[in-house]
């Protein structure tokens, strides 16, 4: 297993797979900003077409997990543009391909986010994640704290309102 972060070009050349594992996060019910599933080629294609325009002209950070060269899973780390709030960043769109899971692919992006951001100068990191997920257990683990939840925050894969967790590290 490979971890890396992917300039514009390595993002293109991956395209297909980051669609793949987009569609096989949200199709397995993961609460990703897609509803409802099944979610569509098209819609992945775009969501990620805008994420390269980003890191193309942003400060936005794609970390990738990379198996045999295939990529497998991803995380991005985006950095706050705002003038008042440039120390911190959020933590997004954390996701590994069902196939890979349960092999510590997802603690490994989080600890080369962690890095970056380390080198980054940034202060504080901020997420949100579905209370109770799997993904607040890796979080807790790697030492994010929790901020406090809100209730009805987003729609699950079988349209319940759930509840969201925010969560924070200090760099
Ligand atoms: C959250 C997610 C990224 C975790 O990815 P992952 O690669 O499975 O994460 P890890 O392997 O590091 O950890 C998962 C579990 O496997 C365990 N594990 C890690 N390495 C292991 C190994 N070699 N053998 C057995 N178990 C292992 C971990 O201890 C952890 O256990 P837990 O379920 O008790 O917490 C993945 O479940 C996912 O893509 N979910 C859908 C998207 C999503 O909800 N993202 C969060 C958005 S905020």
């Amino acid at each position: 297993m490979d971890i890396q972060i992917l300039n514009v070009t390595e993002l293109r050349q991956h395209l297909d797979e980051l669609i793949e594992l987009l569609q096989d996060a949200v199709n397995a019910g993961a609460s990703v900003g897609f509803y409802p599933p099944p979610l569509s080629m098209d819609e992945a294609r775009a969501y990620w077409e805008g994420i390269i325009d980003s890191v193309d002209n942003g400060p936005r950070r794609v970390i990738a997990a990379l198996v045999d060269g295939r990529l497998v899973g991803s995380v991005q780390l985006t950095p706050e543009t705002r003038r008042n709030q440039l120390h911190r960043a959020d933590v997004q769109k954390l996701m590994v391909h069902r196939e890979h899971r349960n092999q510590g692919i997802g603690q490994a992006l989080i600890q080369r986010l962690d890095e970056e951001a380390n080198a980054l100068g940034l202060k504080l990191l901020v997420l949100d994640v579905v209370l109770g997920a799997p993904a607040e257990r890796l979080y807790q683990r790697q030492g994010y704290v929790q901020g406090g939840m809100i209730p009805q925050y987003a729609i699950s894969a079988d349209g319940v309102l759930e509840t969201t967790v925010y969560y924070y590290k200090l760099l």
